[in-house]
């Protein structure tokens, strides 16, 4: 068998001082780890909610193949030209029917190597959504069995829908991992059909706040019932991720283990 391909994919980016951290950072991980492929969820880049059309081509730039999306993946309107014209941005595939672009991303990796990705939102402690299990099964459907990696983003909040999720396209894909909650979770395996999993992949995003935002602003919102913007936090810029590694020739997970990188300050 050829080596494996090894993919790194990157949870929810929270704000820009992140994602100038990822700018730094990418194009050293691609070379020390030997990276086919990075995915990151982008749905928080833009000062906490969404993502422009200026982040995403740096994101690009930097060497993201696919950048997916989450409940606050279309908050900033510019991105939906940039949707509709097919750029590799895997926005939920359960939104309404008229919602723009379509339920999945895909792209060419280096070798010729086809790597799609679909993301679903969950239901739980959600705002309603279609059902997430219907539009993976609708999804898969429409890609069909082609060759090449199959990605899913498990966008939700509760721990059983998302392994449920994972179970349910457990043998389709290569890796079904999570992200929304912005914490990663130890339960990263491969299931038995050879889908790499993880409840949640965690944020890139500061570790001195509340997900990534002023704990002082949250608990006040909290206890006074006052909404209020939350800006935030700055320094101790943590990455966080899951290192995936595949049977090209299967599109079967081999392994898959939990990506942290913490920065200074
Ligand atoms: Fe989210
Ligand atoms: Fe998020």
């Amino acid at each position: 068998m050829e080596q494996p391909a090894r993919l790194l994919f990157l949870g929810d980016v929270v704000g820009d001082e992140a994602l100038t951290r990822l700018e730094q950072r990418i194009p050293i991980l691609r070379k020390d780890l030997g990276l086919l492929a990075v995915v990151v969820n982008g749905e928080n880049a833009a000062g906490g909610s969404g993502l422009t059309a200026a982040q995403f081509h740096r994101l690009r730039k930097a060497g993201v193949d696919v950048v997916t999306l989450g409940d606050h993946g279309l908050k900033r309107r510019e991105i939906v030209p940039l949707l509709e014209r097919g750029e590799p941005i895997s926005r939920p595939a359960n939104l309404p029917s008229q919602a723009p672009g379509r339920g999945w991303a895909q792209t060419e990796l280096a070798g010729g190597v086809v790597l799609r990705v679909v993301t679903v939102l969950g239901r739980v402690f959600m705002k309603p959504v279609d059902c997430p299990f219907d539009a993976l099964d609708r999804v898969l459907a429409e890609m069909g069995p082609g060759p090449g990696i199959t990605l899913v983003d498990l966008h939700a909040e509760a721990t059983a829908e998302k392994e449920l999720l994972g179970w349910h396209v457990d043998g389709k894909v290569a890796a079904a991992v999570g992200t929304h909650t912005h914490v990663p979770t130890a339960d990263e395996r491969v299931l038995p059909g050879g889908t790499a999993y993880q409840t949640d992949v965690g944020m890139c995003g500061s570790m001195a706040g509340v997900l990534g935002r002023d704990p002082a602003a949250v608990l006040r919102t909290t206890r006074t019932g006052l909404p209020e913007s939350w800006s935030l936090t700055g320094g101790r810029i943590a990455l966080s991720g899951a290192l995936i590694e595949v049977d090209v020739a299967t599109g079967r997970a081999l392994g898959i283990s939990r990506f942290r990188e913490e920065g200074p300050g």
